[in-house]
C-alpha cells in the first residue's frame, strides 16, 4: 500500500512539474509577443513601437500653407553642398536670399561672392559658433530655412526652425535615428509647418519619366523596386569638414544613406499613399576597403582601423503591406562605378537605369505611335534605343516639360537639383502640398536605424513603424501638385 502511494505521489508531482513548466513557457511566450521591444532574433518580428500622437495634434498629410509671394530664405551649412543651393536659388524667381550661415566666416564670404556675381545684395552673415544658426532661424524676415550642414544637427535644426514659425528643407538624410524622426514628425504636426527632405534623385530624368510611365499603367502593377547608393567616396573622404562622414560610418552599422535609393522607389510604390512598408531585413558584408584606407592613408593602427561598424556593402529588403518588395543597397567603399540601381518591375514591364537606361515591355503595352513593329516586341529583351527614346519623349513628365531646359542650364547633378529647389519654391508660392512630406522623410530615413537593428539581431525582420499613425491610406496614390 505504501509502495502504491509513493508511486502515485511521484507521478502526481511529475505531472505538476510538467504542468508548471508548460505554464511558464506559455507565460514567457505571451510576454515576448506582447512586448513592444521584442528584440528576439529567433525569427519573430522586432518592433520599435509607435508613440501615441500627442493630444490636439493632427497629421500633415497633404499639408498646405498660405501662399508666399516671395520666398525669403536663410541657408545653414556652406560646405561642398550648400553654396550650389545658394547659386540655384539665384535663378529661381520669387525668392530672396536673406541670410547665410556656416561655422566658418570664410565659407560665408565665399558664398556672398555667388550673390554678388548674380547682381544680388549681400546676405546677412552668421558664423563663428556651433549655435550661430539659431540667430539666423530667429529672424522674422525668413519664410524658409534651408539646411546643408552635416548629419549631426539636421534634426535639431529642423525642429528649431519649425518652432520659430519657419518652413524647413533639409539635406539628406534629414534624420539619423527613430527618436529624431518622431521628434521631427511631432513638431511638424504641432506647428503645421512644412518639413521637406531635399531628396534630389526623385527628379532625375529617367526616374521621373519612369514614374510617369508607371502612373499611366505601362508596367502593369508594380511589384518590386530597387534603389541604391553605390559611390566610392575614396577621393572625397578628406574633404568633409571635421571628418564627420568617416566618423559616422565608423560608428554606425546599417544603411545610413538610404534616401537616394528609397526616394524614387517609394514614389513609384505609393508609400503612405495606398501602401506602406511593413517589415524589413538587412545584411551587410564585413568592412575591408575603408579600414585599409585608414591604415594606408591616415597611418591608423590596424586594431583601431578595423573597429569600423559600417559594412562595406549593406542590403535591405523591405516588404510592403500589399505584398510588394523593395531592395536598397549602400556601398561607399568598393571600387565600383557609381550606381543608384533604380529598377522598377511590374506585371507588364520593367525599367532599369544603370548602367544603361532601358525598358522591357509586354507587346500589348506599346502601340504603333511608338514603334510600327510593336507586335514583335518581347519582354525577354530591352526595347531598342530608338523605342526607349520615343517612350521617354512620349511620357516626359510635365515637370520636365516645363523645367528641363532651364534645369540643364543651371545644373546641379545634371539639373535635378535645380528642379528640386524650383518645385519647393513653386509649391510654397502657390500654397500647394510639397512633393515630399515629413512622412516621406521619416520612411526614407528610418532605414538607418531599422536596418542596423535587423543586422545586429542576425538579420531578423524588423517592423517598419507606420509614421502616419494610421493614415497611410488617406491619400490615393503619389502625385505632384500643380497650381492649375
Ligand atoms: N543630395 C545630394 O546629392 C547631396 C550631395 C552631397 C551632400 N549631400 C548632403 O549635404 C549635406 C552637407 O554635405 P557636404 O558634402 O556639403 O559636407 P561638408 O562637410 O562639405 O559641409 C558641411 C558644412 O556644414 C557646416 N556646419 C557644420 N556644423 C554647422 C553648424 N552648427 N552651423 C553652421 N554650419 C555648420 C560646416 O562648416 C561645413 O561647411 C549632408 O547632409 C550630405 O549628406 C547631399
Amino acid at each position: 500500500m505504501t509502495y502504491i502511494c509513493t508511486i502515485l505521489i511521484n507521478h502526481l508531482s511529475l505531472l505538476m512539474k510538467q504542468i508548471f513548466s508548460y505554464l511558464l513557457m506559455l507565460l514567457v511566450f505571451a510576454l515576448a509577443c506582447s512586448s513592444p521591444n521584442n528584440n528576439d532574433p529567433s525569427g519573430r518580428v522586432i518592433r520599435t513601437g509607435v508613440p501615441e500622437r500627442p493630444a490636439g495634434q493632427k497629421d500633415v498629410l497633404g499639408l498646405t500653407a498660405p501662399k508666399i509671394d516671395t520666398v525669403r530664405v536663410g541657408f545653414i551649412g556652406l560646405g561642398m553642398r550648400g553654396p550650389g543651393a545658394v547659386k540655384r536659388f539665384t535663378h529661381i524667381p520669387g525668392t530672396r536670399i536673406v541670410a547665410l550661415c556656416d561655422l566658418y566666416a570664410e565659407k560665408v564670404e565665399k558664398t556672398q561672392a555667388i550673390l554678388e556675381k548674380a547682381g544680388l545684395p549681400r546676405a546677412e552673415a552668421y558664423s563663428g559658433s556651433e549655435e550661430a544658426w539659431k540667430e539666423l532661424v530667429r529672424r522674422d524676415d525668413i519664410d524658409l530655412v534651408y539646411i546643408a550642414s552635416d548629419w549631426e544637427k539636421h534634426a535639431e535644426m529642423m525642429i528649431y526652425a519649425m518652432e520659430q514659425g519657419k518652413h524647413v528643407a533639409c539635406e539628406v538624410p534629414s534624420a539619423m535615428t527613430l527618436e529624431e524622426i518622431w521628434a521631427i514628425i511631432n513638431t511638424a504636426e504641432k506647428t503645421q509647418k512644412h518639413a521637406m527632405q531635399l531628396e534630389n534623385c526623385v527628379y532625375d530624368f529617367f526616374e521621373l519619366t519612369t514614374l510617369n510611365m508607371a502612373q499611366q499603367g505601362l508596367f502593369g502593377e508594380v511589384l518590386h523596386a530597387e534603389g541604391a547608393y553605390i559611390h566610392n567616396l575614396k577621393e572625397i573622404w578628406e574633404r568633409y569638414e571635421g571628418d564627420w562622414r568617416m566618423q559616422y560610418n565608423r560608428k554606425y552599422r546599417g544603411d545610413i544613406y538610404a534616401t537616394h535609393g528609397m526616394g524614387p522607389a517609394a514614389q513609384v510604390m505609393d508609400l503612405h499613399r495606398g501602401d506602406k512598408m511593413s517589415t524589413l531585413v538587412a545584411m551587410d558584408t564585413k568592412p575591408v576597403n575603408i579600414p585599409e584606407y585608414l591604415i594606408e592613408e591616415r597611418g591608423m593602427n590596424p586594431d583601431s582601423a578595423y573597429q569600423f561598424a559600417n559594412g562595406q556593402h549593406t542590403m535591405t529588403m523591405i516588404r510592403t503591406g500589399k505584398g510588394k518588395t523593395i531592395q536598397i543597397q549602400h556601398d561607399v567603399a568598393s571600387p565600383r562605378p557609381y550606381s543608384r540601381m533604380y529598377q522598377v518591375s511590374g506585371t507588364k514591364g520593367f525599367a532599369n537605369k544603370y548602367p544603361n537606361p532601358g525598358y522591357a515591355l509586354e507587346a500589348e503595352m506599346l502601340d504603333g505611335s511608338i514603334t510600327p513593329d510593336h507586335e514583335n516586341l518581347t519582354s525577354h529583351s530591352y526595347v531598342s534605343a530608338e523605342v526607349r527614346d520615343a517612350l521617354m519623349a512620349k511620357y516626359k513628365h510635365r515637370i520636365h516639360r516645363e523645367l528641363e531646359e532651364k534645369a540643364k542650364e543651371v545644373g546641379g547633378h545634371g539639373g535635378m537639383d535645380f528642379i528640386m529647389d524650383y518645385r519647393l519654391v513653386y509649391c510654397l508660392r502657390n500654397g500647394l502640398p510639397l512633393d515630399m512630406d515629413v512622412y516621406d522623410l521619416a520612411e526614407w530615413c528610418s532605414l538607418a536605424e531599422l536596418s542596423r537593428i535587423s543586422i545586429e539581431n542576425g538579420s531578423a525582420p524588423v517592423e517598419v513603424p507606420d509614421f502616419t499613425r494610421g493614415n497611410w491610406n488617406k491619400i490615393e496614390g503619389f502625385r505632384h501638385a500643380f497650381a492649375d
